[in-house]
């Protein structure tokens, strides 16, 4: 579908700004808002072509579903058909927070939006603005991350703008994104509850509350263009700058050392180097990641959308493991390096 080009509007987190938006998404509109993992891109999820908008806005295969996003625990019952104990106790223990179950379809969301599928991804942000913002749309709310497919999720507003002013008609300013990555994907429809793709409520969280849950193996693979994978996104490239990234993980000094060695390999390209600890590179841009796997989750997709503004040609990444964020940094991380990983 071609885009026409429409005004954005660019909206503030007051009453006012949100009633905007919650009646552009009333009215059959696109507006991106922020919640606590990343900005997402809102239409109706009960909006058939408003659904279509989105996939258009993005240029997002039309295979890959939508997160449903509901203001309460109790909206949930509006999009899915049953709620299985594992699941209920997931709501209880994690809604509103940076979480997603799928759960069996109710026939109230059109197909755009489950692209297809019998079941429904559901989310409860952990984000005022968000919330509400669907409790003043009147309906749960359909919506992606708020870049276009296959750049880095955005992360503040200022990402949104450049993705995507001209096509959509408004865009929430609610500042930084506090979690970063995207929300943990429990499937909820089969026997035992699996996580789809690692983020801020982690593996060992969930096992702390009782859910006993497996992980999908395909989290830091690389998906094989034949096979059919459970998560549709999980075989998009994504997160990806324009530079090439390559992953240096291990301990400090054998990661440092290793940097070194591949600078002086690539003399005469621009390079940038995002660092946990902090080293001091001759001939490379730094951006700092954090010395924690939690602070690397909120800086990753920030940093690699400002190493394109730089001009970097190749990114290092140093990566070592600290806690329970490490998972979801990950698999992020070893996409945005089309799994060049060198351990050290
Ligand atoms: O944190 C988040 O989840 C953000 C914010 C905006 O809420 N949203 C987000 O949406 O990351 P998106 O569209 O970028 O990623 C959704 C992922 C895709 O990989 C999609 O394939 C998967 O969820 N998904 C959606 N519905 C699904 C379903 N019924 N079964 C399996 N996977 C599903
Ligand atoms: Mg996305």
């Amino acid at each position: 579908m071609e885009n026409k080009i429409i005004e954005t509007k660019i909206l503030t987190t007051s009453e006012h700004d949100i009633k905007t938006a919650a009646e552009i998404i009333r009215g059959g509109g696109l507006a991106a808002f922020p919640t606590e993992t990343v900005y997402g891109l809102g239409a109706s999820a009960y909006d058939e072509d408003a659904a279509k908008k989105i996939y258009a806005a993005k240029g997002r295969p039309s295979d890959n579903p939508l997160i449903v996003h509901v203001a309460s625990a109790e909206q949930i019952k509006d999009v899915a058909l049953e709620i299985p104990k594992s699941a209920a106790r997931v709501i209880e223990k994690f809604m509103p927070g940076p979480i997603t179950i799928i759960l069996k379809k109710k026939d109230t969301i059109p197909d755009t939006v489950t692209a297809g599928l019998s079941t429904v991804a559901v989310r409860c942000p952990d984000n005022g603005t968000a919330r509400s913002l669907i409790e003043k749309a009147g309906v749960p709310i359909a919506a992606p991350s708020a870049n276009l497919s296959g750049k880095p999720s955005p992360t503040k507003a200022k990402h949104v703008i450049n993705d995507m002013t001209g096509r959509i008609d408004a865009i929430i300013d609610g500042g930084s994104c506090r979690v970063g990555v995207e929300s943990t994907i429990v499937d909820f429809s089969s026997e035992r509850p699996v996580i789809l793709r690692p983020g801020g409520v982690t593996y060992e969280d969930l096992k702390n509350a009782g859910v006993d849950v497996d992980i999908d193996r395909h989290i830091l693979e690389t998906i094989d263009a034949k096979e059919t994978p459970k998560c549709p996104g999980m075989k998009y490239k994504h997160y990806a700058p324009n530079a090439e990234v390559i992953v240096v993980e291990g301990e400090k000094d054998a990661v440092q050392s290793k940097i070194k060695a591949l600078i002086s390999e690539n003399k005469g390209k621009i390079i940038g180097v995002l660092t946990m600890f902090g080293a001091d590179y001759d001939d490379a841009v730094m951006l700092s990641a954090g010395d924690t796997n939690r602070k690397y989750a909120k800086n990753l997709f920030s940093a690699l959308r400002e190493f394109d503004e730089l001009g970097a040609e190749i990114v290092f990444a140093e990566f070592c493991e600290r806690d329970a964020y490490a998972l979801a940094v990950r698999n992020r991380l070893y996409k945005a390096a089309a799994q060049r990983v060198i351990h050290v």
